[in-house]
């Protein structure tokens, strides 16, 4: 679902180029309206910097057959803006702008002014919820999971950075027909010792053997579905021990999430909502959206083309429909939110647009968003228990930090430091901490890169590779700047305390620097991290293309000092969009 992508220039370096000429179009043709004039970065260089093909566009409203016409008139009106260093008109009627290296400069020194890095403040005052990760309780995390936790974070932070009021909710499955299996499995399947330190592993375990016992013996099915109805009565031992295996979950969720750098604000699992249930049945009662089928109580979405959605089973029970619509009027109530955003697998998709559309129908007007993401295999191979490959998130993340330590322990012996081979010395914990570093930010970016609606396939050789699309690629590009900065500064170098934009690599590398902050709000807009990420690359390539092409420290110093500051510049986008990802940026690889 995405919205509008509307005056996404307003805030880009092209924002003040876009409304004059606009203002020229207006001059030029009085009386229209050209609020969809758009200004974009130029695709080639060759074009000049930004180019502007609306006047291809207003043919036929302006009544004027040749559109280079419309251009000549139009650049006729606009003047010569301060920013232009030469306007042009080419082929059928393409307005090419190529802006000055002092415009570019005093744009740069307003970038690199602002607390926010350029990254517009467009969310102030607006609060947004977002649901993501929430894994059912009693499971272990597996690698399925890694999606919904860094994808949601992603969104959050970016959300957090353009001024938003986010309130991160963890929407725990730790409600229904499971934990009467689990009761069960718990008291029968587990012994004294297991049971006494209980970990979510032994959780799993007493599901698995009560459930496949379940499946056999009806006397045992029968007794799970009686330890559900006393749950459900409130009767207080089997309160407890549901009270003890959500707490058990969080805890090791929580361990997972400290290693992603990951925070909720808040853990209303299902279970919040269960007495909000029958209230949120009588409200789409009221409004007429139920009817009887079969004992149970649905909703149809005849119009939309629907399969239809029980709200009411016919025993009586609610399910994960009802529960998602109290939740809704629970946080409306609660925080006022004015959109609520849900990062799941694209596998319920239909639930989630059966439930907005009932949202709709009962008056809500919190808008409400599903990011739906493909499923991830890994190696080519689609991941499941019958795989053999349902990877645990913590497996996961160790093997990422060990097979980064031998990246940081290979560069350090390169280098002259300590040996390589793990056995022959323990890492030291600065290795450590780093190899988690970027063992942890290959497995987000490896993620993160991709659109989230595509499916992804996870390999170690991509994730971790030092060229390429990576984690840490950009990692190693920060680094790198920094080691550049402190070894000026070693030889009495600093940054110049201006910008001078004078190569063409300089050029393009600036333009991209001040395209930050609207990417940033467009990767909001469309709820995609993976937009932040190819700008991210993109911004590292044209910094290594600059680099490559520009000597620094080499330079005489007036444009040593100002090819200094523009690198500096570049650190801190770079730092800055990692950690809008949930990448960390060590300073030394
Ligand atoms: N617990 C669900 C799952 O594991 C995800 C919940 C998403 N949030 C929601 N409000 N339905 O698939």
């Amino acid at each position: 679902m995405v919205e509008s992508i509307q005056n996404i220039s307003d805030d880009a370096a092209g924002g003040s180029i876009e409304s004059w000429i606009r203002g020229a179009f207006e001059k030029a043709f009085p009386g229209h309206d050209f609020g969809a004039v758009r200004v974009l970065p130029a695709t080639d260089a060759k074009f000049g910097d930004f180019q502007c093909n609306d006047a291809l566009k207003f043919k036929r409203e302006l009544g004027v057959g040749n559109p280079r016409e419309i251009a000549q008139k139009v650049l006729a009106a606009g003047g010569t803006p301060d920013f232009a260093e030469k306007l042009e008109i080419a082929g059928p009627g393409f307005i090419n702008i190529t802006v000055s290296g002092a415009w570019i400069a005093a744009q740069l020194a307003a970038l690199a002014g602002d607390a926010h890095l350029g990254i517009p403040q467009v969310g102030a005052g607006r609060r947004v919820v977002i649901d993501y990760s929430s894994p059912n309780a009693a499971k272990q995390m597996h690698i399925g999971h890694i999606r919904s936790t860094v994808i949601g974070n992603a969104i959050d932070r970016i959300f957090r950075a353009l001024g938003y009021d986010v309130i991160a909710d963890n929407h725990l499955g730790d409600w229904g027909t499971q934990f009467g299996i689990l009761i069960k499995g718990y008291r029968e399947c587990l012994s004294a010792e297991e049971r006494a330190n209980c970990t979510v592993a032994d959780l799993e375990k007493a599901y698995v053997a009560s459930a496949a016992r379940a499946k056999e013996d009806e006397a045992w099915k029968g007794a799970c579905r009686e330890e559900l109805v006393r749950l459900q009565r409130g009767d207080a031992e089997n309160r407890a021990l549901w009270e003890r295996f959500v707490q058990i979950s969080i805890a090791e969720f929580e361990r997972m999430y400290a290693k992603l750098g990951v925070r909720f604000d808040t853990y209303r699992g299902e279970s919040y909502y269960n007495d909000m249930m029958p209230e949120a049945l009588a409200r789409m009662q009221a409004a007429g959206l139920t009817e009887e089928s079969e004992g149970a109580l649905i909703v149809r979405f005849e119009k939309e083309g629907l399969p239809i959605a029980i709200v009411r089973k016919s025993d009586g029970g609610f399910n994960y429909t009802t529960s998602d619509i109290a939740c809704v009027a629970s946080r409306v109530k609660d925080y006022d939110p004015e959109r609520i955003i849900y990062v799941t697998d694209d596998r319920q998709q239909l639930h989630f647009r059966q439930f907005f559309i009932i949202c709709e129908r009962l008056g809500y007007s919190v808008k409400l968003v599903h990011v739906p993401f493909g499923l991830m295999s890994f190696a080519g191979k689609a991941i499941s228990t019958r795989e053999g490959n349902l990877i645990k998130l913590d497996d996961l993340l160790e093997e990422a930090v060990r097979r980064s330590l031998e990246i940081v322990r290979g560069r350090a012996a390169a280098s002259g430091g300590e040996a390589p081979s793990p056995e022959a010395a323990p890492a030291t914990p600065d290795q450590l901490k780093l190899a988690e570093q970027i063992g942890f930010g290959a497995v987000k970016y490896a993620d993160l890169s991709h659109d989230p609606a595509t499916a992804v396939d996870f390999s170690w050789d991509k994730a971790l590779a030092l060229e390429g699309n990576s984690g840490p690629y950009l990692q190693y590009a920060y680094a790198r700047v920094c080691s550049l900065l402190d070894k000026a500064a070693a030889a009495g170098a600093s940054p110049a305390a201006e910008f001078d934009v004078a190569t063409v690599a300089e050029k393009r590398l600036a333009l991209q620097l001040l395209q930050f902050g609207a990417t940033v709000r467009r990767a909001a807009e469309c709820y995609k991290p993976s937009v932040l990420a190819d700008y991210l690359f993109q911004t590292a390539q044209l910094y290594s293309s600059f680099y490559q092409n520009s000597p620094v420290l080499k330079s005489e110093p007036a444009v040593r000092d100002a090819r200094l500051k523009l690198c500096s510049l570049f650190g801190q986008v770079l730092a800055k969009g990692l950690s809008l990802l949930g990448i960390e940026t060590p300073t030394r690889i």
